[in-house]
């Protein structure tokens, strides 16, 4: 028996495909904790082989277990010679990159008159330079696959931040980026787009230094400033670079995605 299938129209959304990323390559840097690793989860899960790249390669096999299209690398992108080598690894593994998620950082939060030039600079290294010359290197891949750039910022940095000039002075690069990057890379059939995080309930702030009780009372004083009252879970901001990668979003490009529970509409 055959059944007619409906006339597409504006009422009947196209339907998704179970495995909408099958076939498709992921590298997601910062892939070991997180939103890299919910990041990872969502793309894995839509059916895309990914590549979780991070310094700790305990953390990646975690994010790979019971994943067999998870693929873990080793790197650590404050080192120049990183973005090369992770995109000789994805095309090693996959042969391309069809996503490119550029979403690790470092977190040093330090006031001016304390800020380490060494520090300093690994900081710009990891958060600024590294997705600047992974997505150079990826380009020819991400060219030919007709791919997608996710840079992951943060939320509130139109804003002064105190304790944060280096971290705050590389999103706000990175959202520039996204944007330039959108514009330059448009006729080549590349699509780049940004997330801007509001406050996340991942290790970032541990990693950053500070002790439970600490961790705490911050969670509590960036509850208290989001309008949905809460912090995020790493799993809702995942969905959006999921969201921003589809085919259906191929209309979209240069928008950095505010997901912070409505934080930047505080004025
Ligand atoms: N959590 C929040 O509230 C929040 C808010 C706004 C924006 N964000 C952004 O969200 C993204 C993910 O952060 P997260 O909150 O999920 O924190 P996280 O769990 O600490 O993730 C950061 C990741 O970056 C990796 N990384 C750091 N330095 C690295 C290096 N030198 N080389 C390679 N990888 C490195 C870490 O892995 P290894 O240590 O193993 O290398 C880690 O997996 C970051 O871009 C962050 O700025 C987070």
């Amino acid at each position: 028996m055959t059944h007619a299938q409906p006339e597409p129209s504006a009422q009947t959304p196209p339907e998704r495909a179970e495995y909408a990323f099958e076939g498709r390559t992921v590298v997601v840097t910062g892939g070991g904790s997180g939103i890299g690793r919910a990041t990872a989860h969502a793309f894995a899960d839509e059916g895309a082989r990914v590549l979780v790249v991070g310094r700790r390669t305990e953390a990646l096999a975690e994010t790979a277990r019971h994943r067999p299209n998870i693929r873990c690398y080793g790197a650590d992108l404050s080192e120049p010679d990183a973005p090369a080598a992770v995109v000789a690894e994805a095309v090693r593994e996959f042969g391309g990159i069809d996503v490119l998620v550029n979403n690790a950082a470092r977190l040093r939060p330090e006031p001016l008159g304390r800020i380490d030039d060494l520090d300093a600079r690994t900081e710009l290294r990891v958060n600024l330079l590294a997705p600047l010359f992974l997505t150079q290197e990826a380009l020819p891949r991400l060219e030919a696959a007709k791919g997608t750039v996710v840079n992951v910022s943060t939320a509130g940095i139109g804003r002064g931040w105190a304790g944060h000039s280096v971290y705050g002075a590389a999103k706000t690069a990175l959202d520039f980026l996204t944007r330039t990057w959108a514009v330059e890379l448009a006729p080549r059939g590349i699509r780049v787009v940004g997330i801007a995080p509001g406050p996340v309930d991942t290790p970032l702030a541990e990693r950053a230094g500070l002790g439970p009780d600490e961790v705490a009372r911050l969670r509590a004083r960036q509850s208290a400033r989001v309008p949905l009252g809460r912090v995020g879970q790493p799993e809702e901001v995942a969905r959006w670079a999921v969201e921003l990668a589809r085919p259906e979003a191929a209309f979209t490009t240069g928008l950095v995605l505010p997901v912070d529970g409505g934080a930047s509409a505080v004025f």
